[in-house]
């Protein structure tokens, strides 16, 4: 079987918003639509789209000051095309776009994610403080 062709696309001419979003509700369940997921992507400094062949597998966001401070946000991969390597080009991607000097903080829900987090370079935060999480996320 031939190569399937990844790009990590850097703008939002062309999306395909519905598939998009049906990524996003595959990856994290919800009822995120098109039109939600377009006004995130559009709000945010930094975005990512994985396109395999053509078509919207997989995607990231971050929201950064242009000087010190970003967060990385929403990172999903269609739940078919998980373990390719997709997320971790992904946030690969997501880090090289951001200003090199900003801090950036992002959260992870599994022991497994902060691993995957780790293998990327970060660290666990002490100082962390969050408002509205859910409850089982807070000490
Ligand atoms: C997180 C997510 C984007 C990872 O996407 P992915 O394309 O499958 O990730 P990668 O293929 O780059 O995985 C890299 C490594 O992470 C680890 N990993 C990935 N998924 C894993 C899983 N379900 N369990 C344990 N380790 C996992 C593995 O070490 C993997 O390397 P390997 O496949 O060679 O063993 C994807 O699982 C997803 O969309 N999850 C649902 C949404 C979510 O939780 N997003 C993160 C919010 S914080």
């Amino acid at each position: 079987m031939a190569a399937m062709e990844l790009i990590l696309k850097e703008d939002l001419l062309g999306v395909d918003w519905d598939r998009l979003a049906e990524v996003y509700r595959a990856a994290f369940g919800g009822t995120l639509d098109a039109e939600r997921t377009r006004s995130i992507f559009g709000r945010c400094y930094l975005t990512r789209i994985a396109l395999l062949d053509g078509a919207e597998v997989g995607g990231v966001y971050a929201l950064c000051d242009g000087e010190l401070d970003a967060a990385i946000y929403g990172l999903a991969v269609h739940p078919g095309f998980h373990r390719r390597g997709i997320g971790t080009a992904l946030m690969r991607s997501a880090i090289e776009g951001l200003p090199p000097q900003v801090a950036v903080m992002l959260t992870a829900d599994e022991p497994w994610l902060v691993e995957f987090y780790r293998e990327l370079g970060f660290a666990r935060l002490k100082n962390a403080m969050a408002l509205r999480f859910p409850e089982h996320a807070v000490d």
